[in-house]
Order: C-alpha cells, then sequence, then structure tokens
C-alpha cells in the first residue's frame, strides 16, 4: 500500500478483488500463524457479516472492507475496548478525509447525520485465558451513491461521498484508520484505557442521552452516562438503578 505510515499494521498485505468476506479471510490467516498487522482488504464481499450475525452489504468498488489480525498480550475481556479504539482511528480518519466529525454510537457505529457511515465488528481467537488474536473488521462507505445501497439499508445508511459532494480516496482512508489505529493501541498498552476513553466519549452521541437498550433477555430503558474503563455501557434506567451493558442495540429517543 503505497505511503503507509505504520511501522506494523498493513506491511502485510493480502488484498482480492472478489473475496467472501475478509473478516473470514484473516480469521484463516490468523488461525495459521499471520503475525499482528496483517491486513486483508477486498473491493467486494459476497459474504460480509455485520455484528449479531447480520449481513453487511459491501457494494463492489464503493467502500473500504478491511480486516486486522491484532495480537495482543491481554486476557479475552478486553476485546471489546478494541472495538471503541478502532472507532476512535476510524472517526479520526473520516475527519482528516472529509472535515467532517463522525458521532460514535456505541458500541461499533459511526454515524453522519444519524445515518450510519461505517461499522466494526470486533472477534477474537482465544486459548485458555489469553487473546491468541483478535480480528478487527471495519467497513466504511466511501463513494456510494444513494442507488448503491439495497432497500431498506438506504433509509439508514450513507457515505463520505454523499455527505461531502466529493468522491475520497480509500487508498488515504486505509493508510489513515491503519496509522491511527497503530497509534492508539500503542498508547492504550502503554497508558491503558482512559486516554481512549475520553477521545471516545468527545466523538460519542449517545452519553447524556435517553436511549433504549435492546438485548436478548430484554429491553431497558435510561440515560447513557458513560462507559467503564473496561469500555462497557453504563446505562441508568428510569428507576434510578445502574445496568452495565456489555452487548446491546442501541436507540435514541
Ligand atoms: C456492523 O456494524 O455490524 C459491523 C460491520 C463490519 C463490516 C466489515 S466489512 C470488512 C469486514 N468483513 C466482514 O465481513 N465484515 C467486516
Amino acid at each position: 500500500l503505497f505511503g503507509l505510515q505504520t511501522e506494523k499494521f498493513g506491511r502485510s498485505i493480502h488484498s482480492f478483488e472478489t473475496i467472501d468476506s475478509t473478516q473470514k479471510e484473516a480469521h484463516r490467516l490468523a488461525y495459521n500463524g499471520a503475525v499482528e498487522g496483517t491486513l486483508v482488504i477486498a473491493e467486494e464481499q459476497t459474504e460480509g457479516k455485520g455484528r449479531l450475525d447480520r449481513e453487511w452489504h459491501s457494494a463492489s468498488g464503493k467502500g473500504v472492507w478491511m480486516s486486522m489480525i491484532v495480537r495482543p498480550d491481554l486476557p479475552p475481556q478486553k476485546a471489546p475496548q478494541f472495538t471503541l479504539i478502532t472507532a476512535v482511528a476510524v472517526a479520526m480518519a473520516i475527519e482528516d478525509a472529509t472535515g467532517i466529525t463522525p458521532e460514535i454510537k456505541w458500541p461499533n457505529d459511526l454515524l453522519i447525520k444519524g445515518k450510519k457511515v461505517s461499522g466494526i465488528l470486533t472477534e477474537l481467537q482465544a486459548e485458555a485465558d489469553k487473546i491468541s488474536s483478535l480480528i478487527i473488521g471495519i467497513g466504511m462507505n466511501a463513494n456510494h451513491e444513494p442507488d448503491d445501497f439495497p432497500d431498506p439499508v438506504r433509509q439508514l445508511a450513507t457515505s463520505l461521498y454523499i455527505e461531502k459532494g466529493e468522491e475520497v480516496s480509500r487508498a488515504l482512508l486505509v493508510q489513515t484508520v491503519l496509522k491511527y489505529f497503530e497509534k492508539y493501541y500503542s498508547i492504550y498498552i502503554s497508558e491503558g484505557f482512559d486516554p481512549i476513553r475520553m477521545l471516545w466519549e468527545s466523538f460519542a452521541v449517545s452519553i447524556g442521552k435517553r436511549i433504549k437498550a435492546t438485548m436478548i433477555t430484554g429491553e431497558i430503558y435510561g440515560k447513557a452516562a458513560g462507559i467503564t474503563s473496561e469500555g462497557v455501557l453504563i446505562l441508568k434506567d428510569d428507576q434510578g438503578k445502574t445496568h452495565h451493558i456489555y452487548s446491546a442495540d442501541i436507540e435514541h429517543f
């Protein structure tokens, strides 16, 4: 990748015209010992996947569809923090590329004017009580026109092109995401999660707002109070009780 400004991330690249899913390929590579920083990237995915087993629509040549292999020496409970580190890196890259500041909706959505422009999927391969690898998938809607999104995604999604009115360089986006990810990953390892949490909160849209959290176990209405030093969402429900939310869908009111 021309113009790469990293030491590790993106130094080994597996690039595809078409693939089932960069995420699946990264899992296969990680399983076979690929080094930290390995990047899988594709023009088109035929089986792009989102969180909670959802389909991720990946129009050919329009977006950034990439997965990174990360091998931190940490216990599996730390994995969710990586979604937040990545969200900060992607938010900064979008800001650099377009001048638009996106908002982060916990845990993994990047929005512009309330519409989704990027999503992050962090998956784990663990052995005993240690992460052996994290597969971090990033999807960014870069140069889509409204018609490039199928119904009903069109109403909920946007692209950098739609918002800015100009095409963006996908190569530059990839380089910038890798640059910021490497930077904040290293800050996280040396200084802990707090500096990341503060940055994340500066982009966060949910904090202080009324939300509905939908989980497998049910729904909770309340106010998002912040995130813990583990990256877990703190929700104060309408009865004043505090909940720690590890995984949910969030809606705003
Ligand atoms: C979400 O918001 O639900 C997460 C979406 C993650 C999509 C990316 S695109 C690159 C990588 N490969 C996949 O199949 N999924 C992730």
